[in-house]
């Protein structure tokens, strides 16, 4: 029995779910043309706004490493160390729309199966703010752009209504889902911060607005740590520092744990899984929580810039987890997907030694909700 790679996620046919994310190595139509070539089934641009911007003097990005034998994590490259994380302080797009809409263009009609998503972001705070979305929005889809990412999670922009800023509140979420959507002809996704209380209340104010996927998870809020000789930050322009955005394996199970929450609460929407995906193992942890398709940033950086010895590694073990599963009739991600979300309960379902019982920090007896009830109610 063969295998088939292919996913349709939000009315859009992939050849294979792994898509790169939005990030460095979707920053150039060079780019992009080698991600396809490697076997990305698609690739989410460098989010395109309407203002250039000018990014920070020095590096954008750095590695953080752990020491195996002891307990050291630094920046600062040396032997005998394993990947702890990425950490970037990189704003959007330094290209203008213009810039990006004839190669959005030149990309499809070089790769017309591959899909192209366009990730956007603009301000919140007035009408024009909000119109700046749309013309985004139209010339992207205009060019060919299969679908729209909204980006409501960069974690550095200054403005009070731009990035997480807005992923941070529910209106501005509905309002900005609302009004892309009310020009867009070709799904809208949108990207949320994980830098929240409660996520799932962001995910149900973008579905409210009318994105048809989320995207999640964004970097995660954070600091470079101190060298304790110099007492400088590791990164550092002048001796400052402002926060930036954590990735890689360190936000893996952070990541799930956002992304659970959203797809037991919506278990019938799209959700595209993104957080310290290496391997075909960590994507399996996003399809199992009922992801459709998953996005790969720090893993591709660090391999050729795109990725290619990532892309095909993945391919190759999705290929051959079906393969060896082809007796319980397995022949695609639909047959896997979500199959672990039932397993995520409240701590009180979780058995106890012997006969004790417990009641979610509640005393039992009459008058007392059923503690799975109150999580229920709690959502
Ligand atoms: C250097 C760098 C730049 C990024 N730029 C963007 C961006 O422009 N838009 C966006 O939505 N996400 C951006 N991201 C976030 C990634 O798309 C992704 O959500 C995040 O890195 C988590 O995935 P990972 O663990 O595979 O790196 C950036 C990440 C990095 C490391």
């Amino acid at each position: 029995m063969s295998v088939d790679l292919s996913v349709n996620f939000t009315g859009v046919r992939f050849e294979n779910p792994f898509l790169l994310s939005s990030a460095p190595p979707t920053e150039s139509e060079a780019n992009i043309l080698r991600a396809f070539e490697a076997g990305w089934g698609g690739v989410v641009t460098k989010t395109i706004g309407l203002h250039p911007v000018v990014n920070v003097r020095g590096p954008k990005t750095k590695f953080l490493r752990s020491e195996i034998e002891s307990t050291g994590i630094s920046m600062q490259k040396r032997p005998g160390t394993a990947l702890h994380s990425s950490w970037n302080w990189e704003l959007i797009s330094d290209k203008t729309l213009d810039w990006w809409a004839p190669r959005i263009s030149r990309i499809k009609k070089a790769h017309p199966a591959k899909i192209l998503v366009a990730s956007i972001m603009a301000g919140s705070g007035s009408d024009t703010e909000l119109a700046h979305w749309q013309t985004l929005a139209r010339v992207c889809q205009e060019e060919g752009a299969d679908a729209l990412e909204l980006n409501l999670s960069c974690p550095h922009m200054d403005r009070q209504d731009m990035g997480s800023n807005i992923g941070r509140d529910r209106e501005l979420v509905s309002v900005v889902a609302q009004v892309v959507r009310d020009v867009a002809r070709i799904p809208v996704w949108a990207k949320l911060t994980p830098s929240t209380t409660d996520i799932v209340l962001e995910a149900k104010a973008a579905f409210l607005g009318g994105a048809d996927a989320i995207s999640s998870s964004n970097t995660f809020t954070s600091l470079p740590l101190v060298d304790p000789e110099t007492l400088e930050f590791e990164v550092n322009v002048d001796g400052l520092v402002s926060t930036g955005g954590l990735g890689g394996p360190a936000i893996l199970p952070l990541s799930l744990a956002k992304v659970a929450q959203m797809t037991c609460a919506f278990p019938d929407r799209s959700f595209s899984g993104i957080g310290g995906i290496a391997s075909f193992a960590h994507a399996l942890n996003y399809f199992l929580l009922g992801c459709g398709t998953v996005q790969v940033c720090t893993a591709a950086m660090l391999d050729r810039a795109v990725g290619p010895n990532v892309i095909k590694a993945l391919i190759r073990d999705m290929t051959e987890f079906l393969e060896k599963r082809a007796d319980r009739g397995w022949k695609s991600l639909e047959d896997f997907r979500g199959l672990s979300r039932e397993r995520i309960v409240p701590q009180s379902r979780i058995a106890r030694p012997g006969a004790s019982e417990y009641h979610g920090g509640h005393d039992s007896g009459e008058g007392y909700a059923d503690p799975a009830e109150l999580h229920v109610r709690a959502e």
